[in-house]
Order: C-alpha cells, then structure tokens, then sequence
C-alpha cells in the first residue's frame, strides 16, 4: 500500500488452511507489487502469466512490477485454455527455476485465472499463485471460489483442480480498457449474483443507472457478489451438496451452456449466453410456480439495461439444444438439473424437470 493511503479492508475467504484475502480497491497495483516484492524479500521466485491484450493495454503495471520478472505472455481469447498452452506455461515455469516455494501471478481474465491457477495446482505437485483479475468477469466470479482448469478438444473445463489463491487482487481502474461487450458479459454475473443471493443487490441495479467502469458504485457491487461467492463456496467447497450449495451459482448456467456449445464457441460471450439463461431460468421458475410472471419483466429490465440480450440473436434448434443440456458436465442421471428462483433474491436446484417444458422455455427464447 502507498504510504499516506489508507488500506480498504480485504474481505476475508476462510478455508481453514488456505485462508486469503480479496482486495478490492481502485488501483491494485501497489498491493500487488507489496505481494511480489514481499515474496521476493523472502527469497521466492516469482512469475507472471499475463494475458497478451493486458500486457499491451497495462504497461505501466507491469513496468511497476518489475520488467526482470519472468513474464509468459497469453494469447488472448479460450483457445488458450488448451493442453498445449498449459504444457508450454510449465515449462517456462521449469526452465525459469521456480521451486516448491516460487509464487505463479495471474494477471488477466478468466482464461488466464483458470490456466496459471491450473500450472500452480500442478507445477511440483502444487504452489501459491495470485490471481489479479482484469475483466468484470473474473472478479465477481472466476477469481473467487478456487477452480482452476483447461479445456479439452471434448468440451469446457473438463481438467481441473480445486486450488485456492494465496491472495486476489481487484483493481476497478483496470476495467478501463476493457470492451463495452466484454463489461456487459461480466454484468451478466452480477445480475446472477443479485438474483440468486442477493436481493438488495438486484434493486440495487434496478434503480440504479447502468454500471459502467467509472461507476463509484461498481466496488461495492463487485464486493457484495464476492461475499455471495465466498459464502456459498465456503459451505460446500467442492460441489458435492445434495442439492442447492455450490451448484446454485449454476443459474441460468444450464441454459447458456447448451447455447455456447449449439452456436460454437465465441458466437455468444459467456454472459450473453448466460443472460439468456438468466431469463429461461426465470421463465422456468414462473411455470413451476415458484415466481410471479412479472418477474421475468423485471430480469429482462436488468439485462437490457446492462445491453445484454433476452433471447436468441438466431433461432436454434431445439432438439440440439436439450441434447447439449443432457452432456453438460452437471448433469445428475442423464438429466439435467436446473436452478430456479424461490423469489428474486433466493433460489433452490430442481431435478426432474418435465423436458417437453424445458422445450417450452427454449421456444420462448426464440429457438424453434
Ligand atoms: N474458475 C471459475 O470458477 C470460473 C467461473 C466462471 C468462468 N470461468 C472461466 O472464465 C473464462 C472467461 O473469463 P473472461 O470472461 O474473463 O474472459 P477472458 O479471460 O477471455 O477475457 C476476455 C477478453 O478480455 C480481454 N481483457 C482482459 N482484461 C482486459 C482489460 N483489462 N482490458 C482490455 N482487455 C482485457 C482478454 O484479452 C480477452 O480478449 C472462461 O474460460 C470460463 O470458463 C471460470
């Protein structure tokens, strides 16, 4: 910390053994490099895994965390995610010396959360990374939770380990150069985060005008979804509850996954399709008789507000679509499981849905 400046308080993730903070202030880079040059005082190797559009659009941070440290630079973008990339970060992590004592920093979106968290899970069995997010994205919700992964020819995150920080650095100012589409597929999060766990949260964006990078409310809306994170992971770390747990901040995931890998990779940002979900989600909670219809104003109200879509930008198919819900990963007994809303604000996980009234939803969101 800048001498002069006052510390914000970090919010405090408490798993046992692996205990970290999350700081969350305007301009991370002072704290990041106290967290370097802190390891490197103790004799700690250090390295960077950098996403190649922020090591050109954020020079000046890594100026200031010292251009001597070994820095691998990622493609941008999920082809990255990929076994090659991740064989070539633990070599480079090899070849540059780091010891069961050496520190990873991640600096960049989730792409590079999940891979460098993914190379320090496995690199000599397991070593501390940090991770600084840099997209909306990845501080409300990829850097806070503990999983880490790559992506196979067969499908998303299908390799991974749960490995938790030592530490995450949130830095608003960074989200300057991020794209107007890019912040809007973050706000997707968000409004999930609001929807599932946090009421206020939700009126909040819907009284509010539109979240933008320069917002003076956005670190507090990117605080209250970590603490939404925080506790829902700490009550069930490993996805294992019976029902609700973890798998709630699947909301809206059932819907969006199916959509991702129907349209192909990269058609939809991941929080557009997610915001779509959001809405076939809620469409679903209403048929069920868990919401009222004029919730489903007020999700999509939200959603537009924030320039995320409501329903397909194309028609789909819905045969493919309700098979690609049955391959998800999340899937319990070939059948998909869904995440509806008690109200807005609280939701619960339900198996058994009828599919003919998924098919339903599907339609309503444009698919044919
Ligand atoms: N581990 C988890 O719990 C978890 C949760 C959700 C999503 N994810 C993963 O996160 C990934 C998506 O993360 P994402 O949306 O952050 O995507 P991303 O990392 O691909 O970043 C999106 C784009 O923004 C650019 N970018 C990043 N920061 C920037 C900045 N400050 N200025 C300008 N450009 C910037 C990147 O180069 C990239 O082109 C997916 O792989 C998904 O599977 C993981």
């Amino acid at each position: 910390m800048q001498s002069g400046v006052q510390a914000p308080e970090p919010l405090q993730v408490d798993l046992g053994d692996r205990n970290y903070n999350i700081f969350i202030e305007s301009d991370a880079t002072a704290s990041v490099k106290q967290a370097i040059d802190l390891a490197r005082s103790e004799g700690r190797r250090v390295a960077l895994v950098v996403d190649a559009t922020v090591a050109g659009t954020q020079s000046a941070f890594l100026d200031a965390l010292g251009r001597e440290i070994p820095c691998f630079e990622v493609p941008s973008g999920e082809k990255s995610k990929s076994l090659g990339i991740y064989g070539r970060l633990l070599n480079f992590l090899a070849a540059n010396h780091l010891d069961r004592q050496s520190l990873v920093v991640a600096l960049g979106g989730g792409v590079v959360g999940d891979l460098a968290g993914f190379a320090a899970a496995s690199y000599l069995r397991g070593i501390d990374f940090l991770n600084v997010p840099t997209t909306l994205l990845s501080m409300v919700d990829s850097s806070v939770g503990g999983k880490t992964g790559i992506n196979l020819d067969a499908g998303k995150n299908l390799v991974g380990f749960f490995h938790q920080p030592r530490g995450v650095f949130i830095g608003t100012s960074i989200l300057e150069t991020l794209s107007k589409r890019e912040f809007a597929s973050g706000m997707a999060e968000v409004i999930k985060c609001g929807m599932l766990d946090d009421e206020e949260l939700f009126r909040q964006l819907e009284r509010a005008p539109a979240l933008t990078p320069g917002s003076s409310a956005l670190a507090g809306v990117i605080h209250r979804c970590c603490v939404s994170k925080v506790r829902i992971v700490k009550a069930d770390e490993r996805e294992m509850a019976s029902s609700g747990g973890r798998a709630l901040l699947n909301l809206g995931h059932t819907f969006a996954h199916a959509i991702e890998n129907v349209a192909g990779y990269g058609t939809y940002l991941h929080g557009e399709a997610v915001a779509i979900g959001l809405v076939g989600a809620t469409r679903l909670s209403v048929a069920l008789g868990r919401i009222e219809a004029s919730d489903v104003n007020r999700v999509e109200r939200v959603l537009i507000r924030h320039a995320l879509p409501t329903s397909l930008r194309d028609s789909m198919d819905v045969d493919r679509l309700i098979e690609a819900m049955r391959r998800d990963k999340k899937v319990r007994g070939g059948a998909p499981r869904f995440v509806v809303l008690k109200a807005v604000g609280t939701a619960e996980t339900v198996d058994g849905v009828d599919i003919d009234l998924v098919a339903q939803m599907w339609r309503q969101l444009g698919a044919t």
